[in-house]
């Protein structure tokens, strides 16, 4: 187990009130938990914009049926297949196909391999959840 610190903040009193009650809501133990969360939420925004190693997963939704969209979609990902760890296909019905990439490597590399599977035409939706690789948060 880690060693565990005590620290004191000062917040105005209505601040306090407010978090208090949302993170009752969404039925955190404590308000620790809920301020060690926000704390690890920030250290990842930070390996973002510093862009060191983060993991991440790239889900597109698209119709197969779309004249060359599967095989552009493979061609990048090959592109990139030094930060793709591994992807799964599903079909969700006899025309849409959603597939999840899950990579991991620098982040503007991860970003900038999202941007192309998007920006490729006949992709309905993508959308890019960022993680970490656990390291440093
Ligand atoms: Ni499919």
């Amino acid at each position: 187990m880690k060693k565990l610190s005590r620290f004191g903040v000062s917040v105005e009193s209505d601040l306090l009130e407010r978090f208090d009650l949302q993170i009752g809501r969404r039925g955190y133990p404590t308000r620790s938990k809920a301020i060690s969360d926000l704390m690890r939420s920030f250290l990842v925004e930070t390996q973002w914009a510093d862009g060191v190693e983060v993991a991440a997963a790239i889900i597109l939704v698209y119709d197969h049926h779309k004249h060359h969209l599967s095989s552009q979609l493979t061609h990048v990902q090959h592109d990139h297949h030094d930060i793709i760890v591994s992807s799964q296909h599903i079909h969700l019905d006899h025309d849409n196909c959603l597939e999840i990439v899950v990579v991991r490597g620098k982040a503007d590399e991860v970003e900038r391999l999202a941007q192309k599977l998007k920006s490729i035409k006949g992709v309905k939706y993508s959308s890019l959840a960022s993680a970490s690789t656990g390291r440093g948060i």
